[in-house]
């Protein structure tokens, strides 16, 4: 086997949120699906989350890649923390309107309530990491999404705060849920082949065995960053052999032993 093919293999599993890269599981289109469905009911705010590395980031760029052909949609990777600065993108990202000072929250609702959404879909906004955001700008955007002329998908990953957070906000009924998990042993298999499989790596692909796969679901326990982590130096390994001593790897299957080595190194398992 080529040595460039360990290499683009390796390649895949570097940590990168993507649309064009997403892989989808029958899982992820549930909720999907259920994600449109809540889009469509009035008076629903949606929160997407779990821990870190489920997913919820590539998912909220799969949502926004997808929607935005056939609607106003804006994803905001990471929070913009000045309340006027907020207000001001967002005016400017959903209705093209400019502000030069300072605009309050005050001055934003009323332009949002003025609105006439006609025929058109109502605007999306997408934030993501929205655990940064205080408790009393999460009042404001409820406030935003009760007028009904736009609507927010949240995204957060569960820490301590999120655990507040829910008591005070997520638990009314203007809310919907949907939380993302680590990945099945089954789903980190489909993961891992068809993310070779996009690369044309089917070589690499067909090297993993039930076994080998089991393995990493164990050590990762189907976090998709983990797996990411062990699997981009597991071909690092591989790569590394293939250069300089071939006779030490099995080009059939993946070695358990460099599984190991591979956890060992990324911290996943103590030496
Ligand atoms: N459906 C998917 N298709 C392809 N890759 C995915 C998918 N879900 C997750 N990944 C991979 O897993 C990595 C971690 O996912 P992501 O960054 O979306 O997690 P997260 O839930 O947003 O984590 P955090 O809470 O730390 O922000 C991504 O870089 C991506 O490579
Ligand atoms: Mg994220």
């Amino acid at each position: 086997m080529k040595q460039s093919i360990y290499e683009n293999s390796r390649d895949v599993f570097l940590d990168t949120v993507d649309a064009k890269d997403y892989i989808h599981f029958e899982k992820l289109s549930a909720i999907y699906d259920s994600l449109r469905n809540s889009i469509e009911k009035p008076l629903k705010m949606v929160l997407l989350y779990g821990k870190p590395g489920t997913g919820k980031s590539m998912f909220l760029s799969k949502l926004h890649e997808s929607l935005e052909s056939s609607q106003k949609v804006c994803l905001y990777k990471t929070p913009i923390l000045d309340e006027s600065e907020f207000f001001k993108t967002l005016a400017q990202d959903l209705y093209d309107m400019r502000y030069e000072g300072e605009l309050n929250f005050t001055q934003f609702i009323k332009v949002v309530e003025n609105r006439e959404l006609g025929e058109t879909a109502i605007p999306l906004i997408l934030l993501d990491e929205a655990q940064l955001y205080t408790t009393p700008m999460m009042e404001k955007i409820r406030l935003l999404s009760d007028t009904r002329k736009v609507k927010f998908v949240i995204a957060l990953h569960k820490t301590e705060k999120e655990d507040i957070i829910a008591k005070e906000h997520f638990q009314t009924r203007i809310w919907e849920s949907i939380k993302l998990e680590n990945a099945s042993a089954a789903e980190l298999k489909i993961y891992i082949q068809k993310k070779l499989m996009k690369v044309n790596c089917i070589d690499t692909a067909s090297m993993f065995t039930q076994k080998s796969i089991d393995l990493i679901h164990k050590l990762t326990d189907g976090n998709y960053r983990d797996v990411n982590k062990i699997v981009y130096t597991l071909f690092d390994i591989y790569l590394y052999y293939a250069n300089n001593n071939p006779s030490k790897i099995n080009q059939n299957e993946i070695s358990t032993k460099y599984i190991e080595m591979a956890a060992i190194h990324t911290g996943l398992i103590d030496a």
